[in-house]
């Protein structure tokens, strides 16, 4: 019997609600949502420390970049900081004119006369009430029947009328009213209190009211809260007065994924934070959210090309830390260990440049790291798992050798051994490393001291090799004639003593632009035994390059006898 079996019989399974003509699973995202930070306010009142001012302003000046148009800055008549902020951004000339600032109070009368205070002097305000209306709380924290929470909620909403119309100064004020843990709330109930919000503010198709419904406790399963999100748009009366907004957290860890079923459910605004930081487990976090629409094609109406620098602000004003697996922006979304998947980036990235493609088509990689900032990130790193491809990948990609493919098994196994001797991964530099120690810095029992090529232009085009090579310290001269550079080299090998090796195939580029570019040669050889063999050979002439790698080849295989 499972230890939890007894224990889960204390917790009450969600009710679903009967929606079964539901819309929202046929239909898809198709643009971006109307984007409200509320990281200044629910994000921060998360944090074990909460930002300072200086912080404050800098989160602020942060998410005007990006772009967002609408900014819950707080809950200004919560304390004499949270105040003092508000008048600071407002009084400091830090609001931009296109940018909505929006404040949070619930629905006290109290609390409600000092918000209005706290905006003075603003440009755009959306005054932000809330009371809680869910079922729970209803029963064990107000103990009032829901005649009596609508009292609440109608009540502040006349009071913010009389203070708007009353208000002494140039302000576009907009209202929005969250009946607060609207997803633990009858639906029925839900739309009655804000219908009666609405009636009371005046709400009209040209002067909407946002409603926001928070999934303020995550509870549900995201199809749950997007049946919600329907039901409630569809029975609203006079649904064309709101606009409606979302509000969730991420208990069950599906924040996003109830933001996205919500959207289709018909939401037209989503409230959350960066990198989801917010009360427990977190608000949306939109950073994810934006980046998913992004990567089917929408225009996500936020800048998130610099993911790093959003990260680097993020940590420093909340002391919290973006986790290496943090969709689109940890450490290591975009690294491939594994040696597979390695070899799948590998190719892609060959396709993309191939094919001449002008869609993002690389697997294992749903988005192009560039595109959020990430490009000099090492998309493939070496450890024991990784596999031929993915040395091959760091080699092409860090340091420009292109190792043909024939080769990538017999390196790929050099660097496992490395990495299954040090038990631990390589960097880029003890890779190549690997390389010159495999390829470059051979023992050699032959070596050529001196050599010339000749014959080039001789009317049947047969090429002359000319040189010497010492065999264990002891100078041969040899000379060869062929059809090309390396067969004629492998003629002159035979005054040398070094018979049996046969020619395969070879392949070279260049390797460095400017007056310093040399050549690389990759031969690879069949040896005596009938076994392939690998060798390298760098020079500034690409022939030289060419018998540089036989010798090599050949050298490596004498070692390993
Ligand atoms: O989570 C929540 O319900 C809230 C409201 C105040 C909107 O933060
Ligand atoms: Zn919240």
């Amino acid at each position: 019997m499972s230890k939890m079996k007894d224990g889960a019989k204390k917790y009450i399974p969600f009710q679903q609600i009967h929606l079964p003509d539901r819309q929202w699973p046929g239909r898809v995202i198709e643009k971006a949502p109307i984007w409200c930070s509320v990281d200044l306010r629910d994000g921060n009142q998360a944090l074990v420390d909460p930002m300072n001012m200086e912080e404050k302003l800098t989160f602020f000046h942060t998410l005007c970049d990006m772009g967002f148009k609408e900014i819950e800055v707080g809950f200004p008549s919560a304390s004499e900081t949270e105040y003092e902020i508000c008048r600071e951004l407002i009084e400091g000339g830090h609001i931009p004119d296109d940018v909505a600032i929006q404040v949070l109070v619930q629905a006290r009368p109290h609390l409600i006369q000092k918000t209005f205070e706290a905006i003075k002097g603003a440009k755009n305000v959306i005054v932000h009430f809330y009371n809680s209306t869910s079922t729970l709380q209803r029963k064990v924290v107000f103990k009032k029947d829901m005649d009596g929470i609508i009292q609440i909620a109608v009540d502040g909403a006349k009071l913010i009328k009389e203070l708007t119309d009353a208000y002494d100064g140039d302000c576009n004020i907009r209202y929005e009213y969250s009946p607060e843990s609207f997803s633990g709330t009858e639906m029925d109930n839900a739309v009655k209190i804000c219908a009666a919000v609405l009636d009371e503010l005046g709400a009209t198709a040209e002067n909407k009211v946002i409603l926001n419904l928070p999934n303020t406790v995550e509870m549900c399963t995201p199809n749950t809260y997007a049946d919600q999100v329907e039901y409630f748009i569809r029975h609203l009366p006079g649904r064309e007065r709101a606009i409606i907004s979302i509000h969730p957290h991420n208990d069950r860890g599906t924040g996003v994924a109830a933001t996205e079923l919500a959207l289709l459910a018909g939401a037209e605004r989503v409230e959350g934070t960066l990198f989801g930081n917010g009360e427990r487990t977190g608000n949306l976090d939109i950073v994810t959210t934006a980046l998913n629409m992004y990567t089917q094609g929408v225009d996500p109406e936020l800048d998130l090309t610099d993911i790093p620098k959003l990260r680097r602000i993020y940590e420093e004003c909340t002391r919290m830390q973006v986790h290496e697996r943090h969709p689109y922006a940890g450490e290591l979304v975009f690294t491939a260990f594994s040696g597979s998947h390695q070899d799948a980036i590998n190719k892609g990235t060959e396709y993309m440049q191939t094919s001449g493609t002008g869609k993002w088509e690389i697997p294992y990689l749903p988005i192009d790291p560039a595109d959020v900032g990430r490009q000099y990130e090492p998309i493939i790193r070496i450890n024991s798992q990784s596999g031929k491809g993915g040395a091959a990948f760091v080699m092409q990609h860090a340091f420009g050798l292109t190792l043909p493919k024939e080769m990538h098994p017999e390196f790929g196994t050099m660097v496992k051994h490395k990495c299954d001797q040090l038990g631990r991964e390589l960097s880029n530099e003890e890779l190549m490393q690997v390389f010159r120690e495999g390829y470059l810095e051979i023992p050699e029992k032959y070596r050529m001291t001196e050599y010339a090529f000749s014959g080039a232009s001789s009317r049947d085009g047969r090429i002359r090799f000319a040189g010497t090579i010492e065999a264990d310290g002891r100078p041969h001269q040899v000379v060869g004639e062929g059809n090309g550079p390396i067969d004629a080299f492998f003629r002159a090998l035979h005054h040398a003593g070094i018979d049996g090796y046969q020619f395969v195939n070879y392949s070279e580029h260049a390797v460095s632009s400017g007056a310093d570019s040399q050549a690389i040669a990759y031969i690879q050889l069949k040896t005596p035994a009938g076994r392939n063999i690998f060798g390298v050979g760098l020079d500034h002439s690409i022939n030289v390059a060419s018998v540089k790698g036989v010798l090599c080849a050949i050298n490596r295989a004498e070692s390993a006898k």
